[in-house]
């Protein structure tokens, strides 16, 4: 497994790569690896010939205020389980490789970003989507994975790839749950013992809504079911709970499904996010 530091040092790695046409799948990750990362990993080795993970705590998409100094780094770890994956290349460049100074474009996906997360992460999707399109470019893959927690990131990048008629498929990957249903994140380190025992509230309440809506309940029934459910969990600020067509993340009164009910609601000074897809009855 090669490390490379340096934009340069990625195009030179992967330039013979491509020439003797062996396909290139690319994991962009902040990092602080877990299962989640994992899953994504072996789905990677399994469907490409090389694999290529980044590790880089992109500032740009953390809003003010935000907790990128606290962000778990553990750069030594990760390398260790990338090895183990069976990862070719990792590309962990410094935030001034990525961004030399002087940078004038960025790139901002409309509409899919102003709900949700959007409106509380003042930014965060214009990072995200400045910051996939150039890993992406620099490690030119046929195929880039990333896991459906991030419900939202995933439909944005989705739409950036296709807008920007980038040659790569965008891949969306299961959540990984911890047994009582917690989705994993590099985040869930930060929860107390206390905490950490009352997070999976936040999926069960998803999970009830997602009930509500697979019986033929509205978006407005499902959000409503899930801002009762957590405000009865001590501990628990709900920032939104939001039901959406999956596809274009609108609001649809129409009840019943496809639907995907996301929430994110700080437990003490944590941040997590989840979401429940509940898919159209194919027989029905
Ligand atoms: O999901 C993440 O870890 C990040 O948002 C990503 C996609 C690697 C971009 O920095």
């Amino acid at each position: 497994m090669q490390v490379l530091r340096t934009v340069d040092e990625a195009r030179g790695a992967l330039a013979p790569v491509r020439r003797a046409g062996r396909s290139v799948g690319c994991v962009p990750t902040m990092g602080a690896l877990h299962e989640g990362h994992l899953s994504l990993l072996r789905r990677a080795r399994e469907e490409c010939d090389v694999v290529v993970l980044t590790i880089f705590v992109n500032p740009t998409q953390f809003a003010p205020g935000e907790d990128l100094a606290r962000y778990p780094r553990r750069e030594r770890d990760d390398l260790v389980l990338a090895a183990r994956e069976g990862v070719d290349f990792v590309f962990a460049p410094t935030a001034e490789e990525m961004y030399p100074a002087g940078a004038l474009t960025t790139v901002r996906v409309a509409e899919l970003t102003e709900g949700l997360c959007g409106p509380h992460r003042p930014g965060h999707f214009e990072g995200v989507a400045t910051v996939v399109a150039k890993l992406l470019n620099i490690a030119t893959p046929d195929r880039a994975y990333f896991g459906e927690k991030d419900y939202q990131q995933l439909q944005v990048i989705r739409r950036m790839a296709w807008d920007l008629n980038l040659p790569v498929a965008i891949v969306g990957c299961p959540t990984v749950r911890e047994a009582d249903g917690l989705a994993l994140s590099s985040r869930n380190a930060f929860l107390s013992p206390e905490e950490r025992r009352a997070a999976p509230a936040l999926h069960r309440a998803l999970r009830r809504a997602a009930e509500m809506v697979a019986g033929g309940g509205t978006a407005a029934e499902a959000e409503a079911a899930v801002r009762t459910a957590l405000a009865a969990e001590p501990g628990f600020q709900l920032q939104y709970a939001e039901a959406r067509r999956p596809e274009t993340l609108r609001r649809d009164d129409t009840p019943g499904p496809p639907m995907v009910i996301a929430a994110a609601a700080y437990l003490g000074g944590t941040r997590l996010i989840d979401n429940v897809i509940v898919e159209k009855d194919p027989s029905g």
